[in-house]
């Protein structure tokens, strides 16, 4: 019998299947950047595949856990377990045929490649009696079974590369079929991605992915360059599970929901009829007269653009008549002031780590309960406030003579970590210590210091600084081209 799911929509309309029977034999390997929609692909693969067959997944920020209340998986929070117990739990799980999710989030990422290693391990070596099919899905395979070595311990590395190597080479008669997803196919081990004969290739910007892939997929480089122009949730796939030929899908939707997305529409609060009247119309501004709907000002061209006109505009009530035109500074002051109002929302407690939806939806209620004449921002341009106003950078920060030069490298990087690289520009001009990894993570809008790490791994990777370690366990961020650098800095402050 063969057992087709459906992964989503060919671009033809036609079902873009994978064959189950063949996936666990010959396994697959999903690579795309960041927002590509790797997990969310490999959401759906679970999704659909649940009800044929046992899976694990191995989980290094918790997205996976909402599993648990639509399909019954388990959700193993490894934080809360000794290294010991997790091979006994790989075991158990293979006895009994439970679906689990290994949550890693909260472990020092040694901890986490350690905790993995146990676990596959555990379901590597179950006995022969217990040897029935199972995926085994790994995102960010690149942690587990890395290329090179990183800031990890040998030891912790060594295991949970050979796991993910036995995994991968070894795995298939024991019905352990992998399934591992990467931002970075540069970054992983070439044995454990050359075990892999499907793919699903996501957008890829760097050369080197693209010609790792190539070669993977046996393609010519210059037809790789198609997965550079890939839109968030394409993919072409490749192989017996899939296709004979590359095939480009559009991966279809998912009946659980990601902890860990981005962006996303959010139904509006609750508010009674009263209760809103009362909040839009109780304190109106009393010597500013509701101007009458003028277009939007443009939006800034850049965050240098922003703090720019940020620190060239006082502060103050906007008193203006209606004009058919806002004028710059006009437009200026509206800015100053929505900026105002989303500094004090990113002060209550959590706000930095709420959806940006539902901050957006804030900002709104707010900037007319304000009386905040005018359009509000557009959503990419509330994006790249929310950016620099959660990096806590001020202001004045744009009067410095060398910002033009950190701006632009920042407007080079994708808006959600614009912030980030600002933060450690500012640290570095003015030579404070090295910011932490929670203020980086804060910065970003996560609460992981893993993902703060690979983080400011990755603007390295860009080019844009170089870490240095300093005295003490603290680290040392430099500006590349501008020779601007921080003080040391303690990564694990709070
Ligand atoms: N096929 C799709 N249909 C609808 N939304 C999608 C699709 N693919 C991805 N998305 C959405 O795009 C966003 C990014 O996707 P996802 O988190 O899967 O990216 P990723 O490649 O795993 O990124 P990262 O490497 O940073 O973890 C998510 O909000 C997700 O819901
Ligand atoms: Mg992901």
């Amino acid at each position: 019998m063969t057992i087709g799911i459906e992964l989503g929509r060919t671009n033809t309309g036609a079902a873009g299947m994978m064959d189950l029977e063949e996936l666990l034999a010959t396994r697959l390997l999903v690579q795309g950047n960041s927002g590509s929609g790797k997990s969310h692909l490999l959401r759906r693969l679970m999704e659909q595949s649940a009800p044929w067959v046992q899976q694990a997944v191995i989980d290094p920020e918790g997205d996976f856990t909402s599993l648990a209340d639509r399909f019954g998986h388990l959700v193993i929070d490894a934080a809360a377990h000794p290294e010991e117990a997790m091979a006994a739990a790989g075991d158990r799980v293979r006895r009994h045929r439970v679906s689990v999710v290994l949550n890693l989030e909260g472990l020092e990422v040694d901890r986490q490649l350690r905790h993995t290693a146990a676990f596959l391990g555990g379901l590597f070596d179950a006995e022969r009696d217990h040897w029935t099919p199972m995926l085994v899905v790994v995102d960010e395979a690149q942690l587990f079974a890395p290329a090179a070595g990183g800031d990890t311990s040998d030891d912790a590395r060594r295991a949970s590369l050979s796991a993910m190597t036995d995994l991968m080479c070894r795995g298939r008669k024991r019905g352990l079929a992998g399934i591992i997803a990467t931002q970075r196919l540069a970054k992983l081990a070439k044995n454990v991605a050359a075990e892999a004969s499907n793919f699903l290739m996501g957008r890829t910007f760097l050369d080197i992915d693209m010609a790792r892939a190539a070669d993977l997929l046996g393609m010519e480089r210059r037809q790789a360059e198609q997965f550079r122009d890939l839109q968030r949730g394409h993919f072409i796939g490749l192989g017996p599970a899939l296709s004979r030929r590359p095939l480009a899908m559009r991966i279809g939707v998912v009946e659980t929901q990601s902890r860990g997305s981005g962006p996303s529409l959010t139904p509006l609060p609750q508010t009674a009829p009263e209760e809103a009247r009362e909040l839009i119309l109780a304190a109106p501004d009393p010597v500013a007269p509701r101007p009458a709907r003028r277009p939007p000002p443009a939006p800034p061209a850049d965050i240098l653009a922003q703090l720019a006109q940020a620190s060239a505009t006082p502060r103050g009530p906007a008193i203006r008549v209606a004009e058919p035109e806002p004028s710059p500074e006009e437009a200026a002051e509206r800015e100053t002031r929505t900026r105002a109002i989303l500094h004090e929302m990113l002060a209550e407690e959590d706000a930095a780590f709420r959806p940006i939806g539902v901050l957006y939806q804030d900002l709104l209620v707010r900037l007319r309960i304000h009386a905040v004449s005018g359009r509000p921002p557009e959503l990419p341009a509330f994006r790249r406030m929310l950016a620099v106003a959660r990096a806590g950078v001020p202001p004045e920060a744009a009067n410095d003579p060398g910002w033009p030069e950190a701006a632009a490298r920042a407007d080079g990087l994708p808006e959600d970590t614009q912030g980030v690289f600002l933060l450690l520009a500012h640290a570095a001009r003015q030579g404070l210590p090295c910011p932490s990894d929670a203020a980086i993570a804060r910065a970003y809008g996560s609460r992981s210091a893993g993902r703060a790490r690979r983080l400011l791994a990755w603007i390295e990777e860009q080019g844009l600084i170089v870490t240095r370690p300093a005295a003490g366990g603290r680290r040392i961020v430099v500006l590349v081209g501008l020779a601007w650098e921080t003080a040391p800095g303690d990564p694990a402050a709070a």
